[in-house]
Protein backbone atom coordinates (compact mmCIF):
# COMPACT_ATOMS: atom_id res chain seq x y z
CA UNK A 1 0.00 0.00 0.00
CA UNK A 2 1.67 3.43 -1.12
CA UNK A 3 -1.10 5.66 -0.04
CA UNK A 4 -4.22 5.58 2.00
CA UNK A 5 -6.67 8.27 1.58
CA UNK A 6 -10.40 6.22 0.41
CA UNK A 7 -12.16 2.95 1.46
CA UNK A 8 -10.47 1.63 -1.88
CA UNK A 9 -7.39 1.73 -0.54
CA UNK A 10 -7.89 -1.30 1.67
CA UNK A 11 -9.21 -3.49 -0.96
CA UNK A 12 -11.52 -6.03 0.06
CA UNK A 13 -13.17 -4.91 3.17
CA UNK A 14 -13.81 -7.92 4.51
CA UNK A 15 -10.04 -8.90 3.98
CA UNK A 16 -8.76 -5.75 5.97
CA UNK A 17 -11.84 -6.31 8.86
CA UNK A 18 -10.46 -9.74 9.34
CA UNK A 19 -6.98 -8.56 9.31
CA UNK A 20 -7.80 -5.47 12.06
CA UNK A 21 -9.02 -7.92 14.36
CA UNK A 22 -6.04 -10.41 14.00
CA UNK A 23 -3.73 -6.64 14.92
CA UNK A 24 -5.74 -6.13 17.73
CA UNK A 25 -5.42 -9.78 19.34
CA UNK A 26 -2.13 -9.73 19.11
CA UNK A 27 -1.18 -6.26 18.36
CA UNK A 28 3.00 -6.91 18.56
CA UNK A 29 3.18 -9.43 16.48
CA UNK A 30 4.77 -7.68 13.68
CA UNK A 31 7.37 -5.74 15.66
CA UNK A 32 10.14 -6.72 13.67
CA UNK A 33 8.65 -4.67 10.40
CA UNK A 34 8.91 -1.32 11.70
CA UNK A 35 12.55 -2.40 12.98
CA UNK A 36 15.09 1.00 11.90
CA UNK A 37 12.31 2.35 10.40
CA UNK A 38 10.36 5.60 10.52
CA UNK A 39 6.99 7.35 10.71
CA UNK A 40 6.53 11.17 10.04
CA UNK A 41 3.31 12.38 11.02
CA UNK A 42 2.78 15.96 9.71
CA UNK A 43 -0.07 18.08 11.36
CA UNK A 44 -1.32 21.56 10.42
CA UNK A 45 -4.38 21.16 12.94
CA UNK A 46 -4.66 20.04 16.32
CA UNK A 47 -5.39 16.30 17.25
CA UNK A 48 -5.52 14.06 20.39
CA UNK A 49 -6.83 10.66 19.30
CA UNK A 50 -5.04 10.49 15.81
CA UNK A 51 -1.49 12.08 17.44
CA UNK A 52 -1.89 9.26 19.92
CA UNK A 53 -3.52 6.52 18.53
CA UNK A 54 -1.17 6.83 15.28
CA UNK A 55 1.74 6.91 16.75
CA UNK A 56 1.19 3.77 19.50
CA UNK A 57 0.19 1.91 16.02
CA UNK A 58 3.54 2.72 14.63
CA UNK A 59 5.61 1.74 18.27
CA UNK A 60 3.43 -1.35 18.18
CA UNK A 61 5.27 -2.23 14.38
CA UNK A 62 8.40 -1.28 16.35
CA UNK A 63 8.93 1.60 14.28
CA UNK A 64 10.54 5.36 15.27
CA UNK A 65 8.03 7.94 15.15
CA UNK A 66 8.48 11.95 14.42
CA UNK A 67 5.78 14.81 14.70
CA UNK A 68 6.22 17.90 13.28
CA UNK A 69 3.43 20.51 13.91
CA UNK A 70 3.81 23.08 11.33
CA UNK A 71 2.02 25.86 12.65
CA UNK A 72 3.72 25.62 15.63
CA UNK A 73 7.75 26.26 15.51
CA UNK A 74 8.38 25.11 12.10
CA UNK A 75 8.60 27.54 9.17
CA UNK A 76 5.60 28.76 7.57
CA UNK A 77 5.11 26.53 4.62
CA UNK A 78 3.75 28.54 0.78
CA UNK A 79 1.63 26.17 -0.84
CA UNK A 80 1.42 27.80 -4.41
CA UNK A 81 3.88 27.89 -7.08
CA UNK A 82 4.73 30.86 -8.81
CA UNK A 83 3.99 33.08 -5.92
CA UNK A 84 7.01 35.97 -5.03
CA UNK A 85 7.64 34.54 -1.63
CA UNK A 86 8.15 38.20 -0.07
CA UNK A 87 5.39 37.25 2.60
CA UNK A 88 5.04 35.69 6.10
CA UNK A 89 5.69 32.18 4.54
CA UNK A 90 9.57 31.83 4.36
CA UNK A 91 10.09 28.06 3.13
CA UNK A 92 7.74 26.21 -0.01
CA UNK A 93 6.09 22.91 0.01
CA UNK A 94 8.34 21.81 -3.15
CA UNK A 95 11.30 22.35 -1.03
CA UNK A 96 9.99 20.94 2.36
CA UNK A 97 8.21 17.77 1.27
CA UNK A 98 11.15 16.53 -0.17
CA UNK A 99 13.43 17.17 2.58
CA UNK A 100 10.99 15.63 5.33
CA UNK A 101 11.05 12.53 2.84
CA UNK A 102 15.16 12.40 3.71
CA UNK A 103 14.65 11.91 7.33
CA UNK A 104 11.57 9.07 7.35
CA UNK A 105 9.77 5.80 5.53
CA UNK A 106 6.21 6.72 6.24
CA UNK A 107 4.61 9.61 6.29
CA UNK A 108 0.94 10.82 7.44
CA UNK A 109 -0.69 14.17 7.02
CA UNK A 110 -3.72 15.74 8.41
CA UNK A 111 -4.54 18.98 6.27
CA UNK A 112 -7.75 19.96 7.07
CA UNK A 113 -10.43 22.26 5.01
CA UNK A 114 -9.80 25.86 4.83
CA UNK A 115 -13.16 26.91 3.55
CA UNK A 116 -11.32 29.37 1.10
CA UNK A 117 -11.94 27.74 -1.86
CA UNK A 118 -13.92 24.61 -2.53
CA UNK A 119 -11.92 23.45 -5.56
CA UNK A 120 -8.59 23.71 -3.83
CA UNK A 121 -10.34 21.89 -0.62
CA UNK A 122 -12.11 19.28 -2.78
CA UNK A 123 -8.51 18.53 -4.92
CA UNK A 124 -6.70 17.62 -1.56
CA UNK A 125 -4.23 20.35 -2.41
CA UNK A 126 -2.06 19.57 0.46
CA UNK A 127 -2.35 15.77 1.13
CA UNK A 128 -1.57 15.44 -3.22
CA UNK A 129 1.79 17.42 -2.83
CA UNK A 130 2.99 15.22 -0.28
CA UNK A 131 2.38 12.10 -2.31
CA UNK A 132 3.30 13.77 -5.19
CA UNK A 133 6.52 15.25 -4.26
CA UNK A 134 8.02 12.90 -1.03
CA UNK A 135 8.77 9.42 -2.84
CA UNK A 136 7.80 7.86 0.68
CA UNK A 137 4.31 5.83 1.22
CA UNK A 138 1.75 8.38 2.47
CA UNK A 139 -1.47 8.09 4.22
CA UNK A 140 -4.36 10.66 5.98
CA UNK A 141 -4.68 11.20 9.36
CA UNK A 142 -7.91 13.57 8.16
CA UNK A 143 -7.59 15.97 4.92
CA UNK A 144 -9.18 18.08 3.39
CA UNK A 145 -12.10 15.98 2.55
CA UNK A 146 -11.72 12.56 4.38
CA UNK A 147 -10.76 10.71 7.03
CA UNK A 148 -10.19 7.23 6.40
CA UNK A 149 -8.50 5.80 9.53
CA UNK A 150 -11.76 7.63 11.85
CA UNK A 151 -14.19 5.60 9.45
CA UNK A 152 -12.49 2.69 8.83
CA UNK A 153 -11.89 2.35 13.37
CA UNK A 154 -15.96 2.90 13.29
CA UNK A 155 -16.03 0.01 10.80
CA UNK A 156 -14.05 -2.41 13.08
CA UNK A 157 -16.26 -0.96 15.88
CA UNK A 158 -19.59 -1.59 14.39
CA UNK A 159 -18.70 -5.18 13.40
CA UNK A 160 -16.96 -5.87 16.99
CA UNK A 161 -20.84 -4.53 18.28
CA UNK A 162 -23.40 -5.80 15.83
CA UNK A 163 -26.04 -8.15 16.48
CA UNK A 164 -27.63 -8.47 13.16
CA UNK A 165 -25.70 -9.62 10.15
CA UNK A 166 -27.22 -6.49 8.29
CA UNK A 167 -27.56 -4.06 10.64
CA UNK A 168 -29.21 -0.42 10.50
CA UNK A 169 -26.59 2.42 10.54
CA UNK A 170 -27.89 5.95 10.53
CA UNK A 171 -25.17 8.88 9.90
CA UNK A 172 -26.94 12.17 11.28
CA UNK A 173 -26.52 15.49 11.76
CA UNK A 174 -26.05 17.10 14.50
CA UNK A 175 -25.91 21.19 15.62
CA UNK A 176 -22.35 23.08 16.94
CA UNK A 177 -21.23 26.34 17.13
CA UNK A 178 -18.36 26.19 14.63
CA UNK A 179 -17.68 25.80 10.74
CA UNK A 180 -16.78 21.94 10.72
CA UNK A 181 -15.46 20.43 7.46
CA UNK A 182 -17.18 17.49 5.74
CA UNK A 183 -14.15 15.17 6.29
CA UNK A 184 -15.68 12.61 8.86
CA UNK A 185 -18.98 12.33 7.13
CA UNK A 186 -17.65 11.91 3.46
CA UNK A 187 -15.07 9.36 4.65
CA UNK A 188 -18.12 7.14 7.00
CA UNK A 189 -20.45 7.41 3.98
CA UNK A 190 -17.72 6.11 2.00
CA UNK A 191 -16.97 3.24 4.28
CA UNK A 192 -20.68 2.20 4.95
CA UNK A 193 -21.35 2.14 1.64
CA UNK A 194 -18.99 -0.23 0.72
CA UNK A 195 -20.08 -2.42 4.04
CA UNK A 196 -23.10 -5.02 4.04
CA UNK A 197 -25.00 -2.34 6.23
CA UNK A 198 -28.12 -0.79 5.68
CA UNK A 199 -27.13 3.17 5.76
CA UNK A 200 -29.36 5.99 6.06
CA UNK A 201 -28.00 9.29 6.23
CA UNK A 202 -30.09 12.22 7.97
CA UNK A 203 -29.69 15.73 7.86
CA UNK A 204 -31.49 19.50 7.56
CA UNK A 205 -31.90 20.01 3.69
CA UNK A 206 -29.42 22.29 2.46
CA UNK A 207 -26.59 19.97 4.05
CA UNK A 208 -26.35 17.05 1.49
CA UNK A 209 -22.88 15.72 1.27
CA UNK A 210 -20.65 15.43 -2.22
CA UNK A 211 -22.45 12.56 -3.77
CA UNK A 212 -18.96 11.19 -4.58
CA UNK A 213 -19.20 9.80 -0.94
CA UNK A 214 -23.25 9.49 -0.73
CA UNK A 215 -23.46 7.61 -4.02
CA UNK A 216 -26.91 6.90 -3.77
CA UNK A 217 -27.46 6.54 0.07
CA UNK A 218 -30.87 7.02 1.58
CA UNK A 219 -31.29 10.45 2.49
CA UNK A 220 -34.27 10.84 5.03
CA UNK A 221 -35.17 14.45 6.21
CA UNK A 222 -36.97 13.68 9.00
CA UNK A 223 -34.46 12.67 12.13
CA UNK A 224 -36.91 10.99 14.07
CA UNK A 225 -38.17 8.67 10.97
CA UNK A 226 -34.21 7.66 10.28
CA UNK A 227 -33.59 6.83 13.66
CA UNK A 228 -36.52 3.94 13.61
CA UNK A 229 -35.37 0.73 14.26
CA UNK A 230 -31.53 1.50 13.85
CA UNK A 231 -29.19 -0.21 15.73
CA UNK A 232 -26.04 2.39 15.35
CA UNK A 233 -26.30 6.47 15.58
CA UNK A 234 -23.32 7.99 14.39
CA UNK A 235 -23.45 11.66 15.34
CA UNK A 236 -21.58 14.53 13.54
CA UNK A 237 -21.90 17.72 12.35
CA UNK A 238 -20.87 19.22 9.01
CA UNK A 239 -20.77 22.55 7.30
CA UNK A 240 -23.00 23.16 3.96
CA UNK A 241 -21.27 21.47 0.85
CA UNK A 242 -23.10 22.80 -1.60
CA UNK A 243 -22.88 26.09 -3.51
CA UNK A 244 -23.41 28.94 -2.64
CA UNK A 245 -23.25 27.58 0.18
CA UNK A 246 -19.76 25.76 0.72
CA UNK A 247 -18.45 25.77 4.46
CA UNK A 248 -20.75 27.90 5.62
CA UNK A 249 -23.70 27.50 8.68
CA UNK A 250 -26.89 27.29 7.39
CA UNK A 251 -28.59 25.96 11.21
CA UNK A 252 -27.77 25.30 14.86
CA UNK A 253 -30.97 23.89 15.82
CA UNK A 254 -31.06 22.02 18.86
CA UNK A 255 -33.96 19.70 17.86
CA UNK A 256 -31.69 17.89 16.35
CA UNK A 257 -28.87 17.10 19.18
CA UNK A 258 -29.29 13.24 19.76
CA UNK A 259 -31.12 12.97 23.52
CA UNK A 260 -32.91 9.92 24.66
CA UNK A 261 -36.07 10.64 23.50
CA UNK A 262 -34.49 10.23 20.18
CA UNK A 263 -32.52 6.96 20.88
CA UNK A 264 -35.67 5.40 22.58
CA UNK A 265 -36.84 5.43 18.73
CA UNK A 266 -33.82 3.03 17.37
CA UNK A 267 -33.72 -0.92 18.24
CA UNK A 268 -31.34 -0.12 21.26
CA UNK A 269 -29.14 1.75 19.19
CA UNK A 270 -25.33 2.02 19.95
CA UNK A 271 -24.29 5.17 19.77
CA UNK A 272 -21.05 6.73 18.27
CA UNK A 273 -19.07 9.89 17.77
CA UNK A 274 -15.77 10.45 16.27
CA UNK A 275 -14.80 12.52 19.34
CA UNK A 276 -13.82 15.73 20.16
CA UNK A 277 -17.73 16.05 20.89
CA UNK A 278 -19.86 19.17 22.22
CA UNK A 279 -21.61 17.70 24.60
CA UNK A 280 -25.62 19.26 24.88
CA UNK A 281 -25.33 20.68 21.35
CA UNK A 282 -24.30 16.88 19.07
CA UNK A 283 -25.72 14.88 22.26
CA UNK A 284 -26.67 15.34 25.51
CA UNK A 285 -25.24 14.26 28.56
CA UNK A 286 -27.34 11.46 29.62
CA UNK A 287 -26.98 9.39 26.33
CA UNK A 288 -23.14 9.84 25.66
CA UNK A 289 -22.70 8.51 29.20
CA UNK A 290 -25.25 6.09 28.69
CA UNK A 291 -24.48 2.11 28.47
CA UNK A 292 -25.33 2.31 24.93
CA UNK A 293 -22.85 5.05 24.27
CA UNK A 294 -19.42 3.24 22.30
CA UNK A 295 -17.69 6.62 21.51
CA UNK A 296 -14.38 5.19 24.12
CA UNK A 297 -13.85 1.73 22.37
CA UNK A 298 -14.78 3.59 18.95
CA UNK A 299 -11.69 6.05 19.78
CA UNK A 300 -9.62 3.19 20.78
CA UNK A 301 -9.93 0.95 17.33
CA UNK A 302 -7.72 3.94 15.80
CA UNK A 303 -5.01 2.45 17.37
CA UNK A 304 -5.89 -0.96 15.20
CA UNK A 305 -6.87 1.36 11.75
CA UNK A 306 -3.82 2.96 12.26
CA UNK A 307 -1.76 -0.18 12.83
CA UNK A 308 -3.42 -1.96 9.84
CA UNK A 309 -2.32 0.84 7.24
CA UNK A 310 1.77 1.19 8.74
CA UNK A 311 1.76 -2.29 8.50
CA UNK A 312 0.89 -2.62 5.19
CA UNK A 313 2.87 0.51 3.82
CA UNK A 314 5.63 -1.49 5.76
N1 LIG B 1 -11.40 11.77 15.82
C1 LIG B 1 -10.22 12.40 15.69
O1 LIG B 1 -9.61 12.40 14.62
O2 LIG B 1 -9.76 13.01 16.81
P1 LIG B 1 -8.55 14.04 16.87
O3 LIG B 1 -8.97 15.25 16.04
O4 LIG B 1 -8.38 14.38 18.32
O5 LIG B 1 -7.34 13.42 16.28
Amino acid sequence: MKVFTNVKDLGDLNVSLKEALEIKKNRFAYKHLGENKTLLMVFFNSSLRTRLSTQKAAMNLGMNTMVLDVNQGAWKLETERGVVMDGDKPEHMLEAIPVMACYCDVIGVRSFAQFENKTDDYSEKILNQFIRYSGKPVFSMEGATTHPLQAFADLITIEEYKKKERPKVVLTWAPHPRVLPQAVPNSFADFMNEADVDFVITHPEGYELDEKFVRGAKIEYNQHKAFEGADFIYAKNWAAYSDPNYGKILSKDRNWTVDEKKMSLTDKAYFMHCLPVRRNMIVTDDVIESPQSIVIPEAANREISAQLVIKRML
